[in-house]
């Protein structure tokens, strides 16, 4: 175990391939402590869109929602691919400087509010929410899969953090931005109403036509066939696995035993219980 202090705190190595900074667990050889602290000087502009999300939310889905609303939208600049157009804020492909980047800038991120651009405030986020039994019976599949994540026991640690720092975060700091919070859940429940939901706060004026076209484009079988949108291009010798896996709610179900959902249930009470939060998969 490596432990040295950084301007803003203290770096500590948990595994190969996991470490921790500013109360956030990331990911060995995806980003560094400099580029992290870095953040803090990111300048925002009025016309960025970011989505933030725990890891294994519905991030890519809702990445595939927010595109092809602001494709149908217009204005929005050509890349290869979903990750390409809508990068994780955090994670640097190929060492982009994102502040050279034309209008209009789309970001994803896995980050809780103190690591984000101060310029953020006041400004659109839409954050997605999964039923969190859910959320580890898909982060269990997709770690497997990892090869950079695979080291990283559940008794230990993940990339992301807690789930319950991260919904509690947000939570709590919600008045400082302009968010707009959805579930997993609810998207699943009723795809159109959550993509005119976005819409509407993004403040496209898409027709009917269109939204049933967004609406097609996110559906999972849809997507699961769309080389911009499926993942299929992440090579097999990083990510074994599918990032399309099920798509699905209550596959907890088929794993958790009595005693483990219960033990969730018992965490949720314990952690969030004070934010008097709905959750809408109970
Ligand atoms: P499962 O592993 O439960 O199938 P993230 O994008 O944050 O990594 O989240 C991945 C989860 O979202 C996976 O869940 C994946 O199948 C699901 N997902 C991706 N696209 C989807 C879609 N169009 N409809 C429903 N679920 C989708």
């Amino acid at each position: 175990t490596t432990s040295h202090t950084h301007s803003y705190g203290q770096f500590r190595q948990i595994t190969k391939y996991l470490y921790r900074y500013k109360n956030y667990n990331f990911a060995a050889g995806l980003t560094t402590a400099e580029y992290i602290d870095s953040l803090q000087s990111f300048e925002i502009r009025d016309s960025d869109i970011f989505l933030v999300t725990y890891p294994k939310s519905g991030t890519i889905w809702t990445q595939q929602i927010i595109i092809s609303i602001c494709e149908l939208a217009g204005g929005l600049n050509e890349y290869p691919n979903n990750p390409e157009q809508m990068p994780w804020l955090e994670y640097r492909k190929k060492n982009e400087n994102y502040s050279l980047r034309p209008s209009p800038r789309l970001f994803s991120s896995h980050l809780t509010p103190a690591l984000m651009p101060p310029g953020l405030k006041d400004k659109k986020i839409i954050y997605v929410m999964r039923n969190p039994k859910d959320n580890i019976v898909s982060y269990y599949h997709f770690i497997k899969s990892n090869v950079i994540l695979i080291d990283i026991s559940f008794n230990c640690a993940v990339a992301g953090g807690s789930w319950f720092d991260h919904i509690r975060e947000w939570h709590t700091k919600k008045e400082q931005y302009n968010i707009l919070f959805l579930t997993y859940e609810e998207m699943i429940l009723d795809l159109k109403a959550a993509v005119t939901k976005i819409c509407t706060f993004l403040g496209k004026n898409l027709s009917e036509g269109d939204i049933e076209q967004v609406v097609e484009k996110s559906t999972f079988k849809n997507m699961k066939k769309d080389p911009k949108a499926n993942y299929e291009f992440v090579p097999k010798d990083k990510i074994s696995g599918n990032f399309m896996r099920k798509g699905n709610v209550g596959d907890w179900k088929n794993i958790f035993t009595a005693a483990q959902s219960q033990r969730v249930d018992h965490l949720l009470q314990e952690k969030l219980g004070d934010l008097s939060l709905k959750f809408i998969w109970e």
